[in-house]
């Protein structure tokens, strides 16, 4: 993403999509649709921390570069516009378009204020755009589904097809139940109930935003599961907002588990780790998938904040930022189907375009010695990418010093005897805003042929690790001065070796 510096600090990133002004939490309504990809999210228009939710947008003909379109959907003084998703109406079943112009159509949670006839209430409502999203028209009718429920939301809408029929499928949530509840649709606007999800695994904070989509295993079209994703808050793995996911079947009227854990209503926090995470670190909120991807991709983006202290986080002129998007497939790995998470690569041809002056540096096959050795200032910066293969040998731990100067450093760790890979951000720089902000994140990861291979992204203000190709991936911000820029690569003993380290810069 390329966004201006200059409105806001030395935190704004380059490559991660942030509003231009004021607060943004959700991605809303993702979808592609005649060439473009649509991000919609949930912003405040009007301030710089939650409050007037209305649904943001942006544009992108790539998933790297955004441009800020006008609001889309605003709110008024009966109703916020809370999350939810959209879809390219391609049949016109809504009859909000013409067939030669089909709509694009945005479902999305009405959170009635007191000032409404259904105050306090939350329920899903409609609106349209027949401009290629240019301008969004609300349905006279909603809201179109109204449980009476004061924690209904966050719809995502997908088009079945398959043995039960053809017809739109809503998942969305009974927050304060840890229920996932799936609805049925013709025409997007009368819906029929079809099943109940939950509670299961991770139950320690409300549910919030589901996605339910099938993918291939280990891309055999013969071979799909389902994964239900479900994000929630707090009781998240590392700590405050996360997200889970389920994998199993969808037979167009319920989803079953075949990952479940444990069911019901109390958390067991001693199983945490068996649970399906979409991250281990402290900053990947509310992500769900695009509609209507070219190529059957499945392309994620979260929130790269926490509830817990999301509002106090130390920028100025806008607050949040969305994750890298994320191609996401599901492997066998270790005899377990899992779901592996690759970023869209915004420096991908880095070196072709627009790399002047920026970081660039390659070493392989070194001895990597007990100690710590900095790298030189080619392999430094705020905005970089850093592919590292390490066989950490004789060694008892190993890792790397991100984001190092004047006493700060951010340290991602490889416990050799433990499986487990740690980024500690407790001394990464301003971490005072918030008591629990100051934090380490884990997740076991086994090394493959006696290798750990990491992908980092730096932006300024975050950094996201994929280790052993998307097997497990931590997402946090940090908050370090603008020269701490510095890289370092340590051993506790002698015995290991750096089989390769490529980095390169983006500023
Ligand atoms: C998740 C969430 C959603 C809600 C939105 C309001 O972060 O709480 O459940 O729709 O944010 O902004």
């Amino acid at each position: 993403m390329t966004t201006s510096t200059a409105l806001g600090c030395q935190y704004r990133p380059q490559h991660h999509y942030t509003a231009d002004r004021n607060w943004l939490n959700d991605p809303n309504g993702l979808l592609y649709a005649n060439g473009t990809y649509h991000l919609f999210y949930q912003h405040n228009p009007f301030g710089n921390g939650w409050g007037n939710m209305s649904w943001g947008h942006a544009t992108s003909p790539d998933l790297l570069h955004w441009a800020e379109q006008p609001v889309a959907i605003a709110c008024d003084e009966h109703e916020a516009i809370f999350s939810g998703s959209a879809v390219l109406d391609t049949d016109n079943t809504s009859g909000f378009g013409t067939p030669d112009n089909p709509p694009l159509v945005a479902i999305y949670t009405s959170a009635y204020s007191l000032a409404s006839p259904l105050g306090g209430r939350q329920a899903q409502s409609l609106a349209y755009s027949t401009d290629d999203g240019a301008t969004w028209t609300k349905h006279a009718g909603n809201p179109v589904l109204d449980r009476g429920s004061a924690d209904f939301r966050d719809p995502k809408v997908f088009w079945y097809d398959g043995a039960a029929g053809s017809y739109w499928v809503m998942v969305a949530v009974e927050a304060m139940d840890r229920e996932v509840v799936l609805y049925k649709s013709a025409d997007l606007k009368a819906w029929e109930y079809l099943s109940t999800f939950g509670p299961a695994n991770a139950t320690g904070g409300v549910w919030e935003c589901p996605d339910l989509f099938e993918l291939p295993v280990d891309g055999h079209a013969g071979n799909t599961k389902w994964v239900l994703v479900v994000n929630l808050n707090p009781g998240g793995i590392a700590g405050g907002s996360a997200g889970q996911y389920f994998l199993g079947t969808f037979d167009g009227v319920a989803f079953v588990s075949e990952t479940t854990v444990t069911e019901g209503l109390q958390p067991d926090d001693s199983r945490m780790a068996e649970y399906g995470w979409l991250d281990w670190g402290r900053d990947y909120y509310a992500a769900v998938s695009f509609s209507n991807a070219p190529d059957g991709r499945r392309l994620m983006v979260g929130w790269m904040n926490n509830w817990q202290y999301g509002a106090l986080t130390p920028t100025n002129g806008w607050r949040g930022a969305m994750s890298l998007v994320r191609e996401v497939r599901l492997a066998t790995r270790s005899g377990r189907v899992v779901l592996i998470q690759a970023a869209l690569d915004p420096l991908e041809n880095v070196e072709a375009t627009e790399n002047a002056g920026a970081a660039a540096y390659a070493e392989a096959g070194r001895p990597l010695d007990a100690g710590t050795r900095w790298l030189p200032p080619e392999a430094s910066g705020a905005v970089l990418r850093i592919d590292a293969e390490i066989e950490p040998g004789a060694a008892g731990e190993v890792g790397l010093l991100l984001r190092a100067g004047g006493g700060e450093r951010t340290v991602l760790a490889y416990n050799c005897s433990t499986g487990v890979l740690r980024l500690d951000r407790t001394a990464s720089g301003n971490t005072g805003f918030h008591e629990s902000f100051a934090s380490v994140e884990s997740v076991p990861v086994p090394l493959e042929d006696g290798r750990l291979r990491l992908r980092i992204f730096l932006d300024r203000c975050s950094v996201e690790v994929f280790a052993q190709d998307g097997l497990a991936t931590i997402t946090d911000q940090v908050f370090p001065a603008e020269s701490s820029s510095q890289v370092g690569l340590f051993a506790d003993r002698d015995g290991g070796r750096l089989v390769s380290l490529d980095i390169v810069g983006g500023a």
